[in-house]
């Protein structure tokens, strides 16, 4: 048996990163769906008694040519991004019978959207000292917010534009770290132009990449801007009700997403920055990390 892609797959496999594929146990569980089909769960033998959770992402070798591209783009994004708290990062990656299979680092509790949702339907009451039940308090919704500013802050020494910061590409792990992921559209570089006609996540895109197609650091923060709305709103779809078109016209006229209820205004001029016309004139990801821990230890 021939295994068709084995020279690509070992350019990208050999080294550190690369697992034993008798060491990588995969389960029937789905974790959600990614562009290449399903992230499933599964494990990595450590030592003889040792395991640690993984998500699996995995590619077929009948994948069209682009899919493998991206495939191999976010793989080697990840080689990149190392190791942070506030990253999901790389476990490693093998290949079986002509599938790729990619292990990431397991995040138990799931996407911040969908938490921040049941958090909006009051699934969690958080008991304080009086053991009365008090709503979720600012500081969780805070601290979100500064581990999501902490992870971007590591991908920019990183050289690397994130290019779809959303909740819902950010994971919770069993303490309720937060931790950025799917850099399936990510880029080792300063400046991005794209040039192909690929879906995009219009609601998250700041007005230079929507009208100029460029992407930089500056314009994953207004996307960060975006994710603080959906914090703040408990996991609101920004721009609810609009058409592209309409949201689009609105931008041009600078308007901008209004006050979510429960929002402090500190928090909302926050946001206002990072939606500021001009790239240069939003904050840098290192400043936005020192406000929200101040604003972290003044909530607590
Ligand atoms: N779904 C997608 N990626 C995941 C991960 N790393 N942990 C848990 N669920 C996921």
């Amino acid at each position: 048996f021939q295994e068709p892609e084995a020279h690509v797959y070992e350019q990208v496999l050999n080294g550190p990163w690369e697992l034993n594929k008798y060491n990588l146990i995969l389960t029937t569980e789905k974790l959600g769906h990614g562009q290449f089909g399903m992230v499933k769960k599964g494990y990595v033998k450590k030592d003889r008694d040792n395991r640690i959770n993984v998500a699996v992402k995995s590619l077929k070798s009948t994948a069209s040519e682009k899919d493998k591209t991206d495939f191999i783009n976010e793989l080697n994004i990840l080689k990149k991004v190392g190791h942070h708290p506030n990253v999901v990062c790389l476990v490693g990656a093998c290949h079986i019978q002509g599938t790729m299979y990619v292990a990431m680092e397991y995040a138990k509790n799931g996407d911040l959207r969908s938490y921040l949702r049941k958090i909006r339907k009051g699934k969690f009451h958080i008991y304080d000292n009086t053991s009365s039940i008090t709503p979720v308090q600012n500081s969780v919704l805070l601290k979100f917010a500064l581990d999501v500013a902490s992870g971007l802050n590591h991908l920019v020494e990183k050289q690397i534009i994130h290019r779809d910061v959303a909740a819902r590409n950010v994971l919770l792990d069993d303490n309720l770290i937060a931790k950025v992921a799917d850099f399936g559209l990510s880029k080792h570089d300063d400046t991005y132009i794209k040039t192909s006609n690929t879906r995009v996540p219009v609601r998250w895109l700041a007005p230079e990449s929507l009208f100029n197609a460029t992407y930089t650091t500056q314009s994953d923060v207004w996307s960060f801007g975006i994710l603080l709305w959906e914090i703040f709103s408990l996991g609101g779809t920004p721009y609810h009700g609009l058409e592209t078109q309409q949201m689009c016209n609105l931008l041009k006229q600078g308007f901008r997403l209004r006050r979510p209820k429960k929002c402090e205004p500190a928090m909302y001029a926050m946001m206002l920055q990072c939606w500021n016309e001009r790239p240069m004139s939003r904050p840098q990801f290192s400043e936005l990390c020192l406000r929200l821990q101040r604003m972290v230890e003044d909530s607590q």
